[in-house]
C-alpha cells in the first residue's frame, strides 16, 4: 500500500510560531510539588528545583508555559503566592480537592522559567474573582515601580518586572465544573470589561478569551459567537481545549482523533470570522489551543477522585496517565493538526508538563523519565521551523466508527527559507498495514536526509514506566531519496519525522 504527496515550499500555510510549542503547569497533583520542585531530592538546586527535570523540560523544547491553571485558577488568590514564604497561607483547592501550600508562587515559578528558558503565559481568576484583582496582578507583574503593588514586587525580591506578554482571561468558563461558571453572555461581559481594564494599564499585552472547553460541549459554537461579540475588539486570541482517549477498545477511531481537532479548529475559525464579518472588523482573531493532549479523563471521575471534609492532601497522585505507543502516535498526529492550521493557531499549550497527564514523569527521591509522548513533541518542536506547508496527499482510507471515512496517512511539512531545511511529519493510522509514502520533493532541489525518527512498536501498548524507563524510544526511519522522490516506510500505528536539507 502506498500514499503519494508533494512538498512544495511555495504552498505556505503560515509561519510556525514558537508559541505553538507551549506547555502548561497547573498547581495540580504532583506537578509542582514532587514534580518540578522537590527540595530534598539529590538533584535539587539551591531553590529546590529538580535539575534533572529542568534538563528534560529543555530537551522537550517548550516555549511559553501557561500557569497556574487550569481549574485551579478559578479559586486562586494570587496574593497568597507572593511575599515571605512563612507568611503564605495554606488554602483548600476545590478544583482538585487538595491543599495548596503556596510554597511555590509567582516569583519561584518565574525563576524556574528562567532556568528552563521559557516564557510565562499567566491566567487570571475570572471564576471567583473579577476585573480589579486581574488588574492588580498585572500591576504587580508588569509595572516597573512607583505604585503600591509594583513596589511590593520589588520588596519581594524582583526588581525588574516579570513583563508577562500573554494573559488568559479565566479558564474554561463554559464548563459547569468550573468555579464561577457563567453563561456566554455573562462571561463575555466580564471578559470584555477585564480586558479593557488590563489594556488601560498595559496596552502592549496580548489577551486570550475563553472559548469552549471542548467541541462536544452543548454550548460549543454559540459560546464562541457570543463571547467574541462582547470581546472582539479587546482580545487577540480565543482558546480551544481538547483531550482524546481510546474508548471501548476502538483503536481505529482513537488513531483518527486529529480529525476531530481539525474540525474543531476549522469551526472556531469560521465562527470567529463570522463575528468579524458582522462587525465589519478588519481585525482577525487568532486561536490559542491552550490545552491539548491524550487524557484518560474517565479515571478522574473514578479512582482519582478525592473526597471528604477532612481529606485535603498535599500533592496527591492525580491524573498520572502512563502513555502507550498508540497514545504517542495520536499525540504526534495532534501536532500535525496544529501545524496544518499554523495560519490561525498561533499559540498552543500541551497540557500538561510533569507528572500530570505529562510527557515527563518523576518519582519522589528517584528518577525522572520521558513518557512515549515526549518524543513527538521534542522532535516536532526542534524540527518544525519557518513556514508550515500545505501538502496534497493521496492516501488510502478506511472507515472508523466515530469519524467515518478517514485517510490512513496524515502529514504536514515545514520549510525554513533561512536554513534551507524542510521537515516532514507523518502518521500511519492503520492498525495492520505498513504504508510506503512516495513524496515528490523535486521542488526542494538537491537535498539529503539530515535525520529521521519513527515511533512505533510491535506492542502498541508498550510504555515507559519507573521500572522500565527506556522501553520505548524512536528509531531511525526507513527512508531513501532518488531522482527527486523521497520514499518513507511507515509501519502500522506509527509517527515519523524526516528532516531534509
Ligand atoms: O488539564 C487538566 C484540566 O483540564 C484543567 O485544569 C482544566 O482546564 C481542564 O478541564
Amino acid at each position: 500500500t502506498s500514499a503519494h504527496l508533494t512538498i512544495d515550499p511555495r504552498s505556505a500555510i503560515g509561519a510556525v510560531r514558537r508559541r505553538l510549542f507551549g506547555g502548561f503547569v497547573e498547581h495540580l497533583g504532583r506537578h509542582v510539588y514532587d514534580g518540578i520542585y522537590e527540595p530534598g531530592h539529590p538533584e535539587a538546586d539551591g531553590e529546590g528545583f529538580r535539575r534533572d527535570v529542568i534538563e528534560l523540560v529543555k530537551e522537550l523544547g517548550v516555549s511559553t508555559i501557561r500557569y497556574p491553571g487550569g481549574n485551579f485558577v478559578s479559586g486562586f488568590r494570587w496574593e497568597d503566592s507572593v511575599g515571605p514564604r512563612e507568611d503564605r497561607p495554606r488554602r483548600l483547592d476545590l478544583a482538585w480537592h487538595s491543599t495548596e501550600t503556596n510554597e511555590v508562587g509567582l516569583h519561584e515559578f518565574a525563576s524556574w522559567l528562567d532556568k528552563v528558558g521559557s516564557n510565562l503565559m499567566m491566567a487570571v481568576n475570572l471564576g471567583t474573582r473579577g476585573t480589579l484583582e486581574a488588574i492588580d496582578l498585572l500591576e504587580y507583574a508588569n509595572v516597573p515601580g512607583g505604585s503600591t503593588l509594583s513596589d511590593r514586587r520589588v520588596a519581594n525580591g524582583r526588581t525588574a518586572p516579570f513583563d508577562v506578554r500573554i494573559w488568559c482571561l479565566g479558564n474554561e468558563m463554559d464548563g459547569p465544573w468550573q468555579l464561577g461558571h457563567r453563561s456566554a453572555d455573562d462571561y463575555g461581559k466580564l471578559a470584555a470589561q477585564t480586558a479593557k481594564g488590563m489594556r488601560q494599564l498595559d496596552p502592549s499585552i496580548e489577551l486570550v478569551v475563553c472559548g469552549s472547553s471542548g467541541a462536544a460541549m452543548p454550548t460549543f459554537g454559540e459560546w464562541e459567537r457570543v463571547v467574541l461579540t462582547h470581546t472582539y475588539d479587546d482580545v487577540n486570541y480565543i482558546s480551544l481545549h481538547a483531550y482524546y482517549q481510546e474508548r471501548n477498545g476502538d483503536l481505529d477511531s482513537f488513531l483518527a482523533s486529529s480529525t476531530d481537532m481539525d474540525r474543531f479548529i476549522e469551526s472556531v475559525v469560521v465562527t470567529a470570522d463570522h463575528v468579524k464579518a458582522v462587525r465589519g472588523s478588519d481585525k482577525t482573531i487568532e486561536l490559542s489551543f491552550d490545552e491539548w493532549n491524550v487524557w484518560y479523563m474517565d479515571r478522574w471521575q473514578g479512582v482519582d477522585k478525592i473526597e471528604g471534609i477532612d481529606n485535603w492532601p498535599v500533592a496527591p497522585r492525580l491524573l498520572e496517565d502512563v502513555y502507550s505507543v498508540a497514545d504517542a502516535v495520536v499525540f504526534g498526529s495532534l501536532l500535525i493538526s496544529l501545524l496544518k492550521h499554523a495560519d490561525r493557531v498561533t499559540s498552543a499549550s500541551l497540557a500538561q508538563l510533569v507528572n500530570v497527564i505529562a510527557p515527563i514523569m518523576t518519582e519522589p527521591g528517584g528518577p525522572a523519565w520521558r513518557q512515549t509522548t515526549f518524543f513527538p513533541f521534542s522532535i516536532t518542536s526542534r524540527l518544525a521551523r519557518g513556514e508550515a506547508l500545505r501538502i496534497p496527499i493521496e492516501s488510502p482510507t478506511h472507515s472508523t466508527a466515530v469519524y467515518g471515512e478517514v485517510p490512513l496517512v496524515d502529514a504536514v511539512a515545514t520549510n525554513d527559507p533561512e536554513s534551507g531545511r524542510t521537515a516532514l511529519f507523518l502518521v500511519n493510522r492503520s492498525v495492520t498495514e505498513p504504508i510506503t509514502v512516495i513524496a515528490d520533493i523535486s521542488a526542494l532541489g538537491d537535498v539529503g536526509v539530515l535525520e529521521s525518527h519513527t515511533l512505533t512498536d510491535d506492542d502498541v501498548n508498550a510504555k515507559n514506566t519507573l521500572e522500565d524507563r527506556e522501553r520505548v524510544a524512536p528509531r531511525a526511519a526507513a527512508v531513501s531519496i532518488a531522482d527527486g522522490v523521497l520514499r518513507v516506510e511507515l509501519p502500522p500505528v506509527s509517527w515519523t519525522a524526516v528532516s531534509l536539507g
